[in-house]
């Protein structure tokens, strides 16, 4: 056998095995999960953020979330813009991809009020084994409006 046509096998093999798993991973998640876990929006770090947290859920995988609060003048303070890192799975990643569309140009008083069901109801479900994963994310965007609150000296709730 020639290397190329090696190459072309283990090509093939690679593409096969790709199929495989986005087949299963269509049984198990709904459409929406899947293109935010595939093309989340909002990944990466603000400079000087207002207020940033990092949790780590009970999987051991970890969620940073950080948030640009823009003060209010009048009305209450507005979430300008939220980045998030993860290194958990695709769940998570989905997850974390709502949570920072969900807070934008939200105030923190409104921002505290997002529950993790909000997240489900946005992906149209987790499997019972992810549903932490929206926890984590929820609970990140929670402790990042309580560095706001803590380094703003401002208690919003
Ligand atoms: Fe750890 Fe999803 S965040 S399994």
């Amino acid at each position: 056998m020639t290397e190329k046509s090696e190459t072309s096998d283990f090509d093939e093999l690679v593409k096969n095995i790709e199929e495989e798993i986005q087949e299963e991973a269509r049984e198990i998640y709904t459409e929406k999960t899947l293109e935010e876990a595939y093309n989340p929006k909002n990944v990466g770090e603000l400079e000087k953020p207002s207020g940033a947290a990092r949790v780590t859920g009970p999987c051991g995988d970890t969620l940073q979330i950080h948030l640009k609060v823009e003060e209010g003048v009048g009305g209450g303070d507005k979430i300008i813009d939220c980045k998030f890192i993860t290194d958990g799975c695709g769940a998570s990643i989905a997850c974390g991809s709502v949570v920072t569309e969900l807070v934008k140009g939200k105030t923190i008083e409104e921002a505290f009020r997002i529950g993790y069901k909000d997240v489900l109801s946005v992906l149209g479900g987790l499997p019972e084994e992810n549903i932490h994963c929206s926890v984590l994310a929820v609970d990140t965007l929670r402790a990042a409006l309580e560095d706001y609150e803590s380094k703003s000296g401002k208690r919003i709730r």
